[in-house]
């Protein structure tokens, strides 16, 4: 499988984005599914696919923690591009079984508990949607972090066992937001109010101008673990 990739990265390497999702539809016809934060990347991505009609299984995960601005986007964007957006929620039971544990604010307390939390709010629903699946879209950027600066346009999750396509991997921050204004794409009110990367409402804060896009996400761990697991180096 590893050559396989390298050859795709070879392939695609200087093709754009809407091009590089259109050959991944055609191949695996029905077998390719996008997950949507709703952050900027994402709308991006969601208005290729609505413009270009591509038949992509779309979805997003709902912590049960996300920013009413987030859910007011969601409507919005499924209203504009008149796009099914699957939504996917944790177990109840075992989000009920960890908070009567643990605490409803539990990841302000440890590492572990919060990457408790973000497997059963996150990661289990993940799977859910993926099952079936056998490529990945997500909206991640190697600029985003430390954690995202090796990613690459296509990649095996050896977890998941599923291809991953970043399609905007090699985008910087300017050109996302570029195309954005160009194409009237509607974005997180909160990205307006100094938040670059949203996430659930506990774990996210605003950044100050000049500091990592994604340094305002669980805040108050070291940048090297800030990643919920969905897209983790296995
Ligand atoms: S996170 O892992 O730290 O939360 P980030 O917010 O940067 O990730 O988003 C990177 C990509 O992960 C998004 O473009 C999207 O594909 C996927 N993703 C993150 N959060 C969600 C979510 N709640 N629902 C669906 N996809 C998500
Ligand atoms: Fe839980 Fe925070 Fe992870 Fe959301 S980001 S799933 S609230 S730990």
């Amino acid at each position: 499988m590893e050559e396989k990739i390298a050859a795709l990265n070879h392939l695609f390497l200087d093709t754009a984005p809407g091009e590089l999702l259109s050959w991944f539809t055609t191949e695996f016809k029905g077998k390719v599914s996008f997950s949507t934060s709703l952050g900027a990347e994402d709308q991006v991505i969601s208005h290729f696919i609505a413009m270009q009609k591509l038949p992509v299984k779309i979805f997003t995960l709902d912590t049960g923690r996300l920013y009413q601005e987030t859910y007011d986007l969601l409507a919005i964007t499924r209203k504009k591009y008149d796009l099914d957006i699957d939504i996917y929620f944790p177990d109840p039971a075992r989000v009920e079984a960890m908070v009567n544990a643990k605490g409803i604010n539990l990841f302000y307390e440890s590492i572990e508990n919060r990457r408790l939390c973000c497997h059963i709010r996150k990661i289990e629903p993940l799977t859910r949607a993926l099952a079936g699946v056998e490529v990945w879209i997500t909206g991640m950027r190697k600029e985003q972090s430390v954690t995202r600066s090796g990613a690459s346009l296509i990649e095996w999750d050896p977890v998941l066992k599923i291809i991953k396509v970043n399609p905007l991997i090699q985008w910087s921050n300017e050109i996302v937001w570029q195309y954005i204004h160009d194409h009237k794409i509607p974005v997180n009110e909160l990205h307006l109010k100094g938040y670059p990367s949203i996430g659930c409402l506990p774990c996210t804060r605003p950044i100050q101008p000049g500091e990592d896009v994604r340094s305002g996400r669980w805040w108050w761990e070291l940048p090297q673990f800030k990643e919920c697991g969905l897209h983790a180096k296995h």
